[in-house]
Order: C-alpha cells, then structure tokens, then sequence
C-alpha cells in the first residue's frame, strides 16, 4: 500500500483537473492504496517574501497552511500534481505553493510524481505548463511517471467525454 498525495490548483470544484484527480484517486483506492486529495484553493498560502529567515531556521515566518502540506509531501511515496493552464502554463496558486517549497526544497525528493494538466487548447497548448512542471519536479529529485493530458477541455466536466479519464484512472491503479 503506497501513500498517494494529490495537490489539485484549479479553483473549480468538479471543474475538469478536479475530476481527472478523482479519477486518478479511484484508481488508486481501488488498487488498495492510501489517498489524500487537497485542493490548494482551500487552503491558506501566503506568497514567498524573499526574507529567507528559512534558510536559517528551515522554517517560514509566515504561519499558514504550507508547513502541514510541507510535511504532507514529504510523508508520501507517490505525488500528483494537477492544474488548469492559465496563459500557456500552471495556474499561479500551483506556482505560488511551489514557491513555498523554499523551506524544505533540498528534501523534497524522492517520490514518484504524476502531472495532470488540463486546458482548452490542444497538446502543444498545454505542452509549456507540462514542461516546466516536469523539469522543477525532477529538479527536486523525483521521478516523473506520467503526464495525463486533460486537452480541448473548457466547460466544467469537459473532461468526462475524453480518452483522460481512462488514462487518470489507470495511472491511478498503476500508481
Ligand atoms: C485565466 C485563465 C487563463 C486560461 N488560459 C488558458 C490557456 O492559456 N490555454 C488553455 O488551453 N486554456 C486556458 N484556460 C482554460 C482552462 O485551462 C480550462 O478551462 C481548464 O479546463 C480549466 O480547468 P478546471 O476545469 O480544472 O478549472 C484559461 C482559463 C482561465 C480562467
């Protein structure tokens, strides 16, 4: 049984990243693993001030939610990632939580990560925002085992009509 944590950016609840993480999720329960979804939209994230008191301390002077969501990376064996493209790559409350890494970049190794980006544009439009969340992923130490590809989805629930919804849940039992 692996520890499976899914960080999902979009701000829509049962928009389409939304559902391609349940998808991912019920394919990893029904394979007998242990899985959180957290959506950041409800979660307290400060922006990064740049005072890097937590190179010092390896903790951040703002006291919000990122510390517990911190320890909750670090406890997982497998991570997903999953965010809407806004302006050709991730949303900014994905890339201003990657931010907060800054206290704990160095032990943020080690997982097997997955990537769910989603968009109305087709691959190539989503290509940047799956770019560069492979490459700062990889960067950190962890091995990148799938990107699903939630493409020419726009609407809410989109998604339910395409090819992704069967690669997130496979990936999922895969996991
Ligand atoms: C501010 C904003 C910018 C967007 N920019 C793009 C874009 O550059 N490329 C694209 O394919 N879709 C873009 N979209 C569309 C969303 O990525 C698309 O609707 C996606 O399915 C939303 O995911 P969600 O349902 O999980 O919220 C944008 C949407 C918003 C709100």
């Amino acid at each position: 049984m692996k520890n499976i944590l899914i960080l999902s950016a979009s701000p829509r609840k049962n928009g389409n990243s939304d559902i391609l993480c349940h998808q991912f999720m019920k394919g990893a329960e029904d394979a007998g693993n242990q899985v959180e979804l957290i959506s950041l939209y409800d979660k307290n994230i400060g922006f990064c001030r740049a005072c890097y008191v937590c190179f010092k301390t390896g903790k951040c002077v703002l006291k919000d939610d990122m510390a517990e969501i911190l320890d909750k990376i670090q406890a997982a064996d497998v991570l997903v990632v999953a965010t809407p493209t806004y302006f050709l790559t991730m949303n900014g409350k994905l890339k201003n939580t990657i931010d907060r890494f800054l206290p704990k970049w160095q032990n943020l190794g080690g997982h097997d990560v997955y990537i769910i980006i989603t968009g109305h544009d087709c691959r190539e439009g989503l290509k940047l925002a799956g770019d560069e969340l492979t490459t700062i992923f990889s960067y950190l130490g962890n091995e990148i085992k799938g990107v699903i590809w939630g493409e020419r989805v726009w609407q809410k629930g989109e998604v339910t009509s395409t090819k992704a919804m069967d690669e997130a849940y496979q990936a999922g039992v895969n996991a």
